[in-house]
């Protein structure tokens, strides 16, 4: 049986770790067929149409999945962000951003194996700016509600709950956010006794930064708000070698959109150096999620293989190998460790 996924390029590097990506799908055997939109962010503006066209939304609530790569947003000034549009416009409340130590990439830690859960869709997120210009005040609301906070928390713990892990960690600013950060909290304390199996506990977000860097086997599953997510998304990113290697998705009752936790990293784009492992490994995620459990093994030991027996990676990992250098090394894995798999 065969699927039809959206895929989106995106912009920066996008469009090389997307095309670096394909190939070690395809070595999968999976049948795919790609609905590919191209148009999307300024390109998108730039010929005039919208950042997010209605199109793009289209063929992700068609094809229920989508694989996406980074779309570049204007700092400060111009439109909003495309990436916060897609996951409210479709839903997807769950940011899942797995940071694991793995064999052949050289980190500060050797035990790293935890997931952050993101709340997607609120929080600071909410886009509540206002600016009065005679004053030269600027306000943000931060919108945290029972039923966002609840999807998530329970989402994590179902989570940890099926992967048999043995611990919940929720990162929060109670004491400075009583009322928001408050909430959330007070939320993960109701919901952390629907599963007595599963220890419970909570840090205040900045004391959890210093744990991290300093304890991070420590740590399993944490489930926070949307801008704390985030950014610990990038801290944890570069205790298990950088946001070249990590994956990410985001998912929702209805649709599914695959994307690595980086950005368009517009300092090394169109010069073939980019790491595609993030893209890759959230192909992987996609193919979890599909219950393509053998394609996806394959995916995670050709990673493996490529980095730790051939050595082959790219410049942030001290490589050397190009963007389609590593991702055809690994696609060679792939394709020999499907066909041992059939
Ligand atoms: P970034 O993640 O694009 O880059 C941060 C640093 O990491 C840069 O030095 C970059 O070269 C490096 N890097 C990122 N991905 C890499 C990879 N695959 N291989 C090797 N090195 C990699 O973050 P930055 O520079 O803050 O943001 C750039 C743009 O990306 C902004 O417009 C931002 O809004 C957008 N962005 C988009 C996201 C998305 O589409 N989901 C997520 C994060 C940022
Ligand atoms: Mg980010």
């Amino acid at each position: 049986m065969g699927y039809t996924i959206t895929l989106i390029p995106g912009d920066g590097i996008g469009p090389e770790v997307t095309e670096a990506t394909l190939i070690v799908l395809e070595a999968t055997g999976i049948d795919i067929s790609w609905d590919v939109c191209e148009s999307i962010g300024a390109a998108s503006v730039a010929s005039g149409g919208s950042p997010l066209p209605e199109s793009v939304l289209t063929s992700i609530r068609r094809n229920k999945i989508a694989l996406k790569g980074p779309v570049t947003t204007p700092v400060g000034k111009g439109f909003k962000s495309v990436n916060v549009q897609l996951r409210q416009k479709l839903d997807l409340f769950a940011n899942v951003r797995p940071c694991n130590t793995l064999p052949g990439i050289r980190t500060r830690f050797e035990n790293v194996d935890l997931v952050i859960f993101r709340e997607n869709t609120e929080g600071l997120y909410s886009g509540m700016e206002t600016y009065d210009e005679r004053l030269e005040i600027a306000d943000a609301t931060a919108r945290v509600t029972r039923q966002g906070t609840e999807r998530i928390i329970r989402f994590c713990f179902e989570y940890a709950r099926k992967n048999h892990k043995s611990q919940v960690t929720l990162a929060h600013k109670a004491n400075i956010l009583k009322i928001t950060s408050g909430m959330f909290l007070r939320i993960g304390g109701e919901i952390a006794e629907e599963y007595p199996e599963i220890e419970f506990n909570d840090r205040i977000i900045d004391n959890m930064c210093m744990q991290l860097v300093t304890r991070p086997e420590n740590y399993q599953c944490i489930v926070t708000t949307n801008l704390f997510g985030d950014i610990l998304s990038d801290l944890c990113a570069g205790l298990v070698g950088g946001l070249g290697v990590v994956a990410g998705a985001n998912i929702g009752d209805d649709f599914a959109v695959f994307e690595s936790v980086h950005g368009s990293a517009p300092d090394i784009a169109g010069r073939s150096v980019a790491n595609p492992m993030a893209l890759i490994r959230s192909a992987e995620m996609m193919m979890g999620h599909l219950g393509e459990a053998t394609a996806a093994r394959s995916i995670r030991q050709g990673l493996i293989d490529t980095l730790s027996d051939e050595r082959v990676a790219t410049p942030d990992l001290g490589g050397s190998a190009s963007t389609m250098e590593f991702a055809n090394a690994v696609a060679d894995r792939v394709a020999s460790l499907s066909a041992v798999a059939k």
